[in-house]
C-alpha cells in the first residue's frame, strides 16, 4: 500500500528553513519561517514562561487529560486578551472558546463549525494569504474564493480592489481576515478599512473569521486587535482563530484558541458542543503545558506584567530593525524602501523575483521565500549589512 504514494514537494516555507539548517556557510542568513529571533539569532524563552514553567513543574499533580475544551483560566484570559476587558459581547455572555493545537488547530476547529452549520459557504482569503490556510480550511471540504488584497507595485493594500471583490461575498460566506501583521506581506488595514468591512458585513451579512496569530507585534496587544474588536463591536457573529505561539513564544507547544462570537448567550453551548465534537474527531483532546502556562500569564498580575514587558521590548525591537533594514537597502540600492517601515509584525515582500531570491541562497546563502518574504525577526546587527549587501547586489 504505502509504495504506491508519490513524492510530496517540499513544504515552501518549511523546506527553506530545512535547506538554511543544512547550508554549511557560517554567515547564512536565515529569514525563512516566522519565528522571532533575538541578536544571538536565538529564538528565547519568555522569561514570564520560565517562571510558569517552574511553577507548575513544582505544583503539578496530574497528567490526566485536560477537559475537552480545553483549561478554563487559559480560555477565560484568551477571550479577555483578544476581545477587550471592556468587551460588550464577553458581557453579554455571546463569546465561547475551545483551546486548541496552536493557531492551526484553532482555524481547523473554525473551519470544523463553519461546515457543521452551512456546507456550502465559500470562504473568501486575501490573495496572497498565509499558505497553509487553503489546506487547513480546505481538508474540511470548504470551498474557496479569493480577494484582491496586495499590491505589488504599490507596495500596500489594494482596498479598492479588496472592496469589489468582497462585494461577490453573500450571506453564509466567510471572510479570512488577517486581524494583523498580515503573513505574508505585513500590509495592514487601517482603522477606516475596517469601518468599510464591517459596513459590508452587516449589508451582506457574510462572517468574518479572524486569524489574529500575531497579536502584539505590530503595535501592541490592543491595538492590534483594534480592527478586530471594531468588528465584534458591531456583529452579531465572528470567529476567531488566536495563537500564543508569537506572542509568547510558545511555538512547539502549540497553544491557541478558537473563539466563537455568537449573535445571543443562548447559542454558545450548542456551538461549543460543534467545537468539541469536531476536536473530538480530528485531535480528541488538547495538548495541556502551554495552555497551562499561558493560563498562568494570564491571571497572575505579576506574571503577565513581565510578559507584557518582555513582548513590547521585541515588538520595538522588530520595528527598529524595520527601519534599520529600510534605511540599509536604500543606501545600498538607491531604491525606496520606505514600505518595510510601514508595515507590521514578522513580514514584509521585499519585492523580488523568484529568480533573484533564488540567487541569494545559492549565491550569498540568504535565505528567504522564493516570494521574497522576509522575517524580519530574523535580521540582526551581525548579519544586516551582509543581508543588504546581497540584495544590492542581485537587484
Ligand atoms: C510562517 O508563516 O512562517 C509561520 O506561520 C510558520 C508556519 O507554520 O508556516
Amino acid at each position: 500500500m504505502l509504495e504506491k504514494l508519490v513524492p510530496q514537494p517540499a513544504d515552501p516555507i518549511l523546506g527553506l528553513s530545512a535547506a538554511c539548517r543544512a547550508d554549511p556557510n557560517p554567515h547564512k542568513v536565515d529569514l525563512t519561517v516566522g519565528i522571532y529571533m533575538n541578536e544571538q539569532g536565538i529564538c528565547p524563552v519568555f522569561e514570564a514562561v520560565r517562571r510558569a514553567q517552574l511553577a507548575l513543574a513544582e505544583e503539578e499533580v496530574t497528567k490526566a487529560y485536560l477537559p475537552p475544551a480545553g483549561d478554563e483560566h487559559f480560555n477565560l484570559g484568551m477571550r479577555r486578551l483578544v476581545l477587550g476587558e471592556g468587551s460588550a459581547a464577553l458581557a453579554e455572555g455571546r463569546v465561547t472558546s475551545i483551546q486548541t493545537p496552536g493557531g492551526c488547530g484553532a482555524l481547523r476547529i473554525g473551519a470544523e463549525v463553519i461546515h457543521a452549520a452551512t456546507p456550502d459557504a465559500r470562504v473568501w482569503v486575501s490573495d496572497p494569504t498565509w499558505p497553509v490556510h487553503i489546506p487547513l480550511l480546505g481538508s474540511v471540504g470548504l470551498p474557496f474564493q479569493t480577494y484582491r488584497y496586495y499590491e505589488p507595485a504599490g507596495h500596500g493594500v489594494n482596498f479598492d480592489g479588496m472592496v469589489e471583490d468582497l462585494q461577490n461575498a453573500r450571506e453564509g460566506d466567510v471572510v479570512l481576515l488577517h486581524g494583523c501583521c498580515h503573513n505574508p506581506c505585513g500590509a495592514d488595514l487601517g482603522a477606516e478599512q475596517w469601518g468599510r468591512v464591517a459596513e459590508m458585513a452587516e449589508r451582506q451579512g457574510f462572517i468574518p473569521f479572524i486569524d489574529i496569530a500575531y497579536q502584539g507585534l505590530g503595535d501592541g496587544l490592543d491595538e492590534d486587535a483594534a480592527g478586530l474588536r471594531l468588528l465584534v463591536s458591531r456583529l452579531p457573529e465572528v470567529i476567531i482563530a488566536a495563537s500564543c505561539s508569537k506572542n509568547m513564544g510558545l511555538y512547539r507547544e502549540r497553544t491557541g484558541a478558537a473563539i466563537f462570537v455568537c449573535a445571543d448567550a443562548g447559542a454558545t453551548g450548542t456551538v461549543l458542543g460543534h467545537a468539541q465534537v469536531a476536536a473530538r474527531r480530528v485531535y480528541s483532546m488538547p495538548p495541556a503545558h502551554g495552555a497551562l502556562l499561558a493560563g498562568r500569564i494570564l491571571q497572575d498580575d505579576g506574571l503577565n506584567a513581565l510578559w507584557r514587558e518582555e513582548l513590547v521590548a521585541m515588538c520595538e525591537r522588530i520595528n527598529g530593525l524595520r527601519s534599520a533594514l529600510r534605511h540599509k537597502l536604500e543606501a545600498g540600492t538607491g531604491r525606496d524602501f520606505g514600505f518595510i517601515e510601514r508595515e507590521k509584525g514578522m513580514f514584509s515582500f521585499l519585492g523580488l523575483s523568484p529568480g533573484q531570491a533564488r540567487r541569494l541562497r545559492e549565491e550569498h546563502s540568504v535565505y528567504m521565500l522564493d516570494s521574497s518574504r522576509i522575517n524580519v525577526a530574523g535580521v540582526n546587527t551581525g548579519n544586516i549589512d551582509l543581508l543588504a549587501a546581497a540584495v544590492a547586489k542581485v537587484m
